[in-house]
């Protein structure tokens, strides 16, 4: 009894000491056992109350026991401490298999791939790219191309009239095609160069967005045209249908590629075309789509150049290079390429 007394003890240590889940648990059952009014410390005080010869053995024994109730404590305290640490990595764990959160890439909008490349291939025939304003005047819009104030030709373009002149009193629209782009870029070629037999060939092209009053699946109100003109001494409607015809064969990479130019009319070019083309292949085989209009310029037009239309000719075109886009990448709708909804836009990156 008076051993197993010191066993019960410790064995009653240990558990509470099991029981404790955190280490301020732990400190309160120590107490419990070691501290001034705790178990052991009772058990000493009860060693006055032995007869001498009881007293060494007692004590010896108390003492083993308080050692055994120290060792379980610290032990446990270990294990505390152990099992804290392991939480706090397991908290802190980073899974690094999981897949990483990417930093979304950006990508070229489909039609300023189109762009890019119509400005490539232009390049490279010894054209040069010229950019100018949206918001136009009525002048460079209109009437520069031999289209005058109140011609029905006007109608033939939906416009977005602005209620603005500007500081020259002109009114202001928000362009309806890159064609006034041909006066603005002649007139400043003129201007630079002269316009004798020293100037040189004038050839550009002007891409840019334009606007009309229109939406359906192929007329979006913003939508992008690009105009180009080549005008020299001796500058000929063949020379269109090669440059064209050449400049559609490499857009689409394919020789297999019919290219029609159907009489039209537009007030600034005399003839005028509009440029069909077919494919030999694909989903849209033997259908002829309209990619351009096209003409030789009107001689009123060159002379609003500031050139003589006896000695200076050339043709000019505009392209829709929205149509073209929705050709090479086969969809079906514009008005797509203008919602900014990027699952559409993600799949042209
Ligand atoms: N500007 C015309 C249009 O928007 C296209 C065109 C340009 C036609 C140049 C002839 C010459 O429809």
């Amino acid at each position: 009894m008076v051993i197993n007394d010191l066993d019960a003890l410790v064995a009653s240590a240990e558990g509470a000491f099991a029981a404790a889940a955190t280490p301020a648990e732990l400190e309160n059952a120590k107490a419990r056992f070691l501290g001034k009014a705790g178990a052991v410390t009772e058990a000493m005080k009860g060693l006055a109350a032995l007869p001498v010869e009881q007293k060494k053995s007692r004590g010896a024994a108390i003492n083993q026991a308080k050692q055994r109730i120290e060792a379980a404590l610290q032990a446990r305290r270990d294990a505390l401490a152990r099992a804290e640490l392991q939480a706090q990595l397991r908290a802190e764990a980073l899974d690094v298999t999981l897949p990483g959160r990417k930093r979304g890439s950006g990508g070229l909008h489909p039609v300023s791939r189109t762009m890019m490349r119509i400005e490539a291939i232009f390049r490279s025939m010894g054209f040069d790219v010229a950019d100018g304003p949206e918001i136009e005047t009525d002048w460079y819009s209109f009437t520069a191309l031999n289209n005058p104030e109140n011609h029905p030709a006007r109608s033939m373009q939906d416009t977005f009239y602005v209620d603005l002149k500007d500081a020259e009193g002109r009114w202001l629209n928000l362009r309806p095609h890159t064609s006034p782009m041909q006066v603005r870029y002649a007139q400043a070629h003129a201007s630079r160069h002269g316009t004798g037999a020293e100037m040189p060939e004038i050839r550009v092209i002007a891409p840019g967005r334009t606007y009309r009053v229109d939406s359906d699946a192929t007329h979006s109100p913003m939508f992008h045209q690009c105009e180009g003109l080549w005008i020299g001494e001796n500058v000929s409607f063949k020379d269109l249908k090669f440059v064209f015809s050449d400049f559609l064969r490499r857009f689409f990479e394919t020789d297999d590629l019919e290219v029609r130019f159907r009489p039209s009319y537009f007030p600034f070019t005399e003839p005028s075309a509009e440029i069909d083309i077919a494919f030999g292949h694909g989903p849209l085989q033997g259908r002829w789509l309209e990619v351009a209009g096209s003409g030789q310029v009107h001689p009123n037009v060159v002379r609003n150049y500031g050139l003589d239309p006896q000695t200076h000719i050339g043709f000019a075109f505009g392209m829709g290079p929205d149509r073209l886009t929705m050709l090479r990448y086969g969809v079906g709708d514009l008005r797509q390429f203008f919602d900014g909804d990027l699952r559409f836009l993600s799949q042209f990156r």
